[in-house]
């Protein structure tokens, strides 16, 4: 953990002696974006500063900002248990905004707004000459729809010392970014890749795409950095996966010294759903029925599931929960609140451990592998209507079997579900 502390001060340093504002982490709720329900990226917090709508050296005294951004992504959540894939993660970045200066990263007074030069030069900077990491290659936009090649990356990635072969380009589906949610600055970027890892996107914001997906330029082009500190530790401490980097070690050693033989994947799924439900938690979350609070359910129900499927007991969240807040208060103050975090999670686990072990002992005596289809999603809706058991969970619980999942099976279950609110209605 020491390390990843390290890393995380290197990163501000470099950038505050390059006159950037360090601002703190934004909550994982956003306070000013109702585009998202909770925080994907660094910049949201400074998205009004890339349109215009907040001036930069007002409220920082400098056209630049740096920050260590806790993130919560949920598009890839049935993906969590796989070598790369996290739902809560730490971003670095570097933004700026407004007219571009002189763009020199040479000059250390410079407090204007800068672009392609000193965000490429910089990065490369940090990682080769403070990391002291080897850079595989580096990607740039290829131009398309209309928007162009990105010969000004091209052209400083070459005097840095890249070879072409080393520089490869790609279209708007690899290095084009943004906007989070439905519109926001967005624009090409360049990535860099070490160990055949995206490490650093630099995103340079030129357009704001609108609710119709039309672009248009915006008045001053902006700098938008962003570098997943999980996957940094593990190129830094030269892991086989980020779940080996001190991030997650000590949460292993509690897994694997309550059960020496467990599934690597499961391992992973615990450790990421735990961690990432104490920092939704302590950012005032609560689960529920409803859009993010229920993201929060359902990754304390996926929890559940596993650490039940894993032959654990409940009783260990407590202390993975102690080892989290351990390993990230003095960085992030606010997760330091043992009692508040175990309480909301006890309570909800506890009740979904009653649902799942009642609706586990009936799934066992009524579904069979053989059944069809559609027999097996009329009695997974009998399993919800009647038990509690989410059709999310059934589905996992297949996955854990090697068994076949159908969309017919969902399709029977959501006409039934239809059905049964239509006259759920007509009685009320
Ligand atoms: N916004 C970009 C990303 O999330 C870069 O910070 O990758």
């Amino acid at each position: 953990m020491s390390q990843a502390k390290e890393v995380r001060k290197l990163f501000l340093d470099f950038f505050a002696k390059r006159n950037h504002k360090i601002v703190p982490s934004s909550s994982l709720i956003p306070i000013d974006d109702p585009s998202v329900l909770l925080t994907t990226a660094g910049m949201q917090q400074f998205k009004k500063y890339f349109t215009g709508e907040k001036d930069a050296l007002k409220d920082f005294g400098t056209q630049r900002t740096c920050s260590v951004q806790k993130c919560f992504r949920t598009t890839d959540i049935e993906e969590i248990g796989d070598e790369r894939h996290l739902t809560f993660f730490e971003m670095l970045g570097n933004f700026s905004f407004g007219p571009v200066g002189k763009d020199d990263p040479s000059d250390f007074n410079d407090k204007s707004g800068y672009f392609k030069n000193s965000a490429i030069y910089w990065a490369y900077e940090f990682l080769v000459k403070e990391l002291g990491l080897k850079i595989d290659y580096v990607t740039i936009f290829k131009g398309e729809d209309k928007i162009p090649y990105d010969q000004t990356s091209y052209q400083i990635w070459k005097d840095i010392g890249f070879d072409d072969k080393n520089i490869k380009e790609f279209g708007r589906e690899d290095n084009f970014w943004g906007p989070t949610g439905d519109e926001g600055p967005c624009g090409p970027t360049t990535e860099i890749y070490i160990d055949n890892i995206e490490i650093w996107n630099l995103v340079f914001n030129e357009y704001y795409q609108d609710k119709n997906k039309k672009l248009i330029k915006l008045k001053n082009p902006g700098v938008d950095t962003g570098m997943g500190l999980e996957r940094l530790m593990k190129v830094v401490e030269k892991k086989e996966t980020i779940f080996e980097t001190s991030l997650f070690l000590p949460l292993k050693e509690i897994i694997f010294d309550q059960r020496i033989d467990l599934e690597i994947r499961k391992y992973r799924i615990i450790a990421d759903h735990l961690r990432g439900a104490v920092f939704l938690i302590s950012d005032g979350l609560y689960p529920s029925n409803l859009e993010r609070g229920y993201i929060l359910r359902r990754i304390l129900r996926r929890l559940v599931l596993y650490l039940k499927l894993s032959r654990l007991n409940l009783d260990i969240i407590g202390k993975l929960v102690k080892v989290v807040i351990e390993n990230y208060k003095d960085f992030y103050p606010e997760i330091n609140n043992y009692d508040k975090i175990i309480n909301v999670i006890d309570k909800e686990v506890r009740i979904f451990e009653k649902t799942l072990m009642r609706s586990l002992a009936k799934f066992d005596k009524i579904i069979k592998i053989n059944d069809a289809y559609e027999e097996i999603g009329e009695k997974l809706f009998l399993l919800f209507s009647s038990y509690g058991l989410p059709l999310e969970i059934a589905k996992e619980i297949f996955k854990e079997r090697n068994w076949n999942w159908d969309n017919k099976i969902e399709e029977v279950f959501n006409k039934k579900y239809r059905e049964h609110q239509k006259l759920s209605k007509g009685n009320g």
